[in-house]
């Protein structure tokens, strides 16, 4: 089902029989709504996000590529998440029950402008599926292909803003132990001491060559978020808190209470292709009951 958004911008929408549901848009290869079920939205959107391209909406899954944040010559998270993709007509899409599969699926594709190739001269087309199971999981998977003469190198990461019931009453779980990057004292590198990381006061850091499976857990909304991700080593936390939401022109003042940036990405060290080669990169999301054993 192709659906038009607010300005014009194609959106496709996925919906399971059981009523979760997905929906993104071309503009950004962005997905700006994921609901369980029961209807609940899942992503966090800022009340002032600005739903006009070329800029990212403030909310949902932007694509960062081929850069992360401003460690580069382009604009800050590279330019993917501000383009209009395209709908990928090489890549039918899977429907529930063909071939007895439990998942829907959408493709996108994004190949390089004229522009893009004057601020970033290699030739890539890269691709997103996004699917949502029949339990209402959302997985993205995405394939950067070099079709350039020469190799080139980039950064990825899935900007995931979490929708959270309260940021002091956010937990994760399975980064404990791990170094980090804190973009917050110019990317130095600390290693994690606590159990698991609560939140405080703001934080902007990138977790290195952290697990495949890490666990989000909103005490208040007894709900867990279940972050799989392949291809990526890192996590990048984010929360702007108090300050900061108030220098952000798309962003309430209040609104950092009530999301998280949990990013499945690949920013300390660059992803490398040679000419020909191709890389995925996979996230999963689901959104759990908390069970008595880790609500605590
Ligand atoms: C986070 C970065 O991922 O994104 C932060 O680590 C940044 O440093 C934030 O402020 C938001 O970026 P933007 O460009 O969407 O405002």
């Amino acid at each position: 089902e192709v659906t038009k958004d607010w300005n014009g911008a194609d959106q496709v929408a996925i919906r399971s029989p059981r009523g979760a549901s997905v929906r993104v848009c071309l503009h950004g290869g962005q997905v700006v709504s994921w609901r369980n079920d029961r209807g609940e939205e899942l992503l966090f959107t800022s009340s002032k996000a600005i739903f006009k391209p070329p800029r990212a909406t403030r909310g949902g899954i932007p694509i960062c590529f081929p850069q992360f944040g401003n460690c580069g010559t382009l604009e800050q998270h590279g330019f993917a998440r501000n383009k209009i993709w395209t709908i990928d007509e090489e890549a039918p899409p899977l429907n529930y029950g063909d071939n007895n599969n439990n998942k829907a699926s959408v493709d996108l594709l994004l190949k390089p402008s004229e522009d893009d190739l004057k601020c970033w001269p290699h030739c890539f087309e890269l691709r997103l599926r996004v699917s949502l199971s029949m339990d209402g999981d959302l997985s993205l998977i995405s394939r950067v292909r070099n079709v350039n003469g020469k190799p080139f190198s980039f950064a990825f990461a899935y900007h995931t803003y979490l929708s959270v019931s309260d940021i002091s009453e956010v937990r994760i779980e399975g980064l404990e132990t791990l170094d980090y990057l804190d973009n917050l004292s110019q990317r130095e590198r600390f290693t994690e001491q606590g159990d698991a990381i609560t939140f405080e006061s703001e934080v902007d850091r990138v977790y290195v060559g952290s697990p495949g499976v890490i666990a989000v857990l909103d005490h208040e909304k007894k709900r867990t978020f279940i972050v799989r991700k392949e291809g990526l080593p890192d996590i990048v936390v984010w929360n702007p808190w108090e300050k900061k939401s108030k220098t952000m022109a798309d962003f309430g003042d209040e609104e950092y209470k009530q999301m998280l940036c949990v990013d499945a990405a690949a920013v300390e060290r660059a992803i490398t292709l040679k000419p020909g080669e191709e890389w995925t990169g996979k996230l999963e999301l689901s959104a759990v009951p908390s069970t008595n054993c880790s609500d605590h």
